[in-house]
């Protein structure tokens, strides 16, 4: 992208940033799925290019206007531009097979019927004229009949077709209605609400006609920029399945919080509610940490980039409170009389790192090590561990916790490494009925709850602490 129309380097990379998401956002639709970004004038324009690049241009589906929050301009200063007042949604598919519903809206009063021309439909078709009370009628150029002759005179007969005398044209009776039809101007409809304190909440009324429009119940509905939880939180009331995302903690917090809410609305009107899961990968703050900025990129050295890893290696020391020992592959520390390995920093701990883990403590007769790792590889679980028992070596597994970049935590020796959980579970279905046991567990032990069971009375459930 150009420097001169971006600037030097914010502008660029906050739109590769959303062309790598949307690029991964596409190929997780599916193929009758619709994505729908909103953006504001400042990048919409830019974004439509990327999106037409991405999506195709011919899968471009509508632009549709949307309320802005307007600033209070003061009586007292004069106004050089005109106030924003809109934003836009921008749609596209993966292909013209997409999911629509056409979808109407309440009107805030109940229009009257009214007699409308039917002679104005676009374009041209063979033969133009229609026949009435004896007479012949043309189309004005260019345009055609709405109605065969057949229809025209079935409706006729019905008294909802007639000539108007005046301009000695067909016409047809529109009925009244209550509601009317969605075109791409949602301005009668707000674009933000202000509910949770959230900067840049979506309105539900905004999220409802989105996902009325673009799914069906039971489908799956995916927000990655999810901010405060709307699309989250519409779509447990309009009985979606939903995933949603985001990079910020604050937005986090507020999702779970007004899910919370959503589900005890819901259960006190007697809806169904279901069960969600927050889940903290980490991935975007180890990123962060690693590169320099939200790209993966080469603009790193290798060196750079090996200093990061030593570096990173030494935060994660102090924060498990372990000194630094060297001469080693693939042990990093010691904490007491437990050797400690870190695992691959932007890859989840293989077998193939725990092998090498094994057979470099066996080699040098050391029986205690901790695996330390963001993510584990499912197949870790007990054998592994249970194999290495049976050679003299205890093996542990234990999770970084993403409070390791919080400079202040690591300080005050807050940051918990907790011993990785595993379940294990039987399905048992039966008809209809799925009924799930659970055969065993792991819970989270870590050094300071490490004697817990000795701390608990006898019988009781609480902790004596
Ligand atoms: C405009 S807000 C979304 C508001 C949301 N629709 C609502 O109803 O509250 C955009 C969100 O994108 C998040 N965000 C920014 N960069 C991100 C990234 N790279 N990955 C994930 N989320 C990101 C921000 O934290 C922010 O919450």
């Amino acid at each position: 992208m150009h420097t001169e129309i971006f600037g030097e380097n914010k502008e660029i990379v906050f739109l590769q940033m959303l062309y790598e998401r949307i690029l991964i956002m596409k190929d997780l639709l599916k193929d009758d799925g619709v994505f729908v970004l909103r953006i504001d004038h400042h990048w919409g324009h830019y974004v439509k290019i990327i999106l037409d690049d991405i999506f195709g241009k011919e899968n471009f589906r509508n632009e549709i206007f949307i309320n802005r929050t307007k600033k209070n301009p003061q009586k007292n200063v004069k106004q050089r531009m005109l106030t924003t007042s809109i934003e836009t949604l921008f749609i596209y598919s993966l292909t013209d097979q997409f999911y629509y519903e056409d979808t109407s809206f309440k009107l805030k009063e109940m229009r009257e019927g009214y007699w409308r021309a039917a002679d104005d439909s676009a374009g041209d078709r063979y033969p133009p004229e229609r026949k009435l009370e004896g007479k012949t009628f043309f189309p004005p150029k260019g345009n055609h009949f709405q109605f065969s002759q057949e229809n025209l005179e079935k409706k006729y007969n019905e008294g909802k077709v007639r000539i108007n005398q005046k301009t000695n044209r067909i016409q047809y009776y529109v009925e009244p209605s209550s509601t009317g039809l969605l075109d791409t101007n949602w301005t009668d409809i707000p674009g933000y609400a202000f509910s949770t304190g959230y900067p840049t909440e979506n309105h539900e009324k905004l999220l409802e006609r989105v996902i009325n429009a673009c799914s069906k119940e039971g489908d799956l509905v995916c927000d990655f920029f999810s901010g405060s939880g709307t699309t989250a939180t519409v779509c447990e009331k309009l009985n979606r399945k939903w995933i949603a995302s985001d990079i910020g903690k604050f937005s986090v917090h507020t999702t779970r919080k007004r899910l919370i809410e959503t589900q005890r609305f819901l259960k006190k009107t007697k809806k169904n509610w279901r069960a969600f899961e927050v889940l903290n990968i980490g991935k975007y703050q180890i990123e962060h940490y690693i590169n320099d900025s939200y790209r993966g990129d080469d603009r790193s050295s290798n060196s750079d980039q090996k200093i990061k890893e030593i570096k990173f290696v030494g935060l994660i020391l102090e924060a498990f409170e372990a000194s630094k020992v060297d001469g080693f592959r693939t042990i990093h520390g010691k904490k007491n009389d437990t050797f400690v390995s870190i695992g691959p920093i932007n890859q989840q701990v293989s077998r193939l790192h725990v092998e090498e883990v094994i057979s470099e403590c066996l080699k040098n007769k050391i029986t205690n090590v901790d695996i330390l790792g963001f993510e584990y590889e499912m197949n870790l679980f007990p054998t592994i561990q249970e194999e290495a028992k049976s050679k003299g070596l205890r093996l542990r597994y234990k999770q970084i916790p993403i409070d390791i970049f919080n400079y202040k935590a690591v300080k005050n020796g807050d940051v918990i490494f907790h011993e990785v959980a595993a379940i294990e579970f039987k399905p048992h279905i039966k008809n209809k009925f799925v009924q799930i046991q659970l055969t065993d567990f792991a819970v989270f032990y870590n050094e300071d709850n490490y004697k817990i069971d000795e701390n608990l009375r006898n019988g009781s459930k609480k902790n004596n602490n």
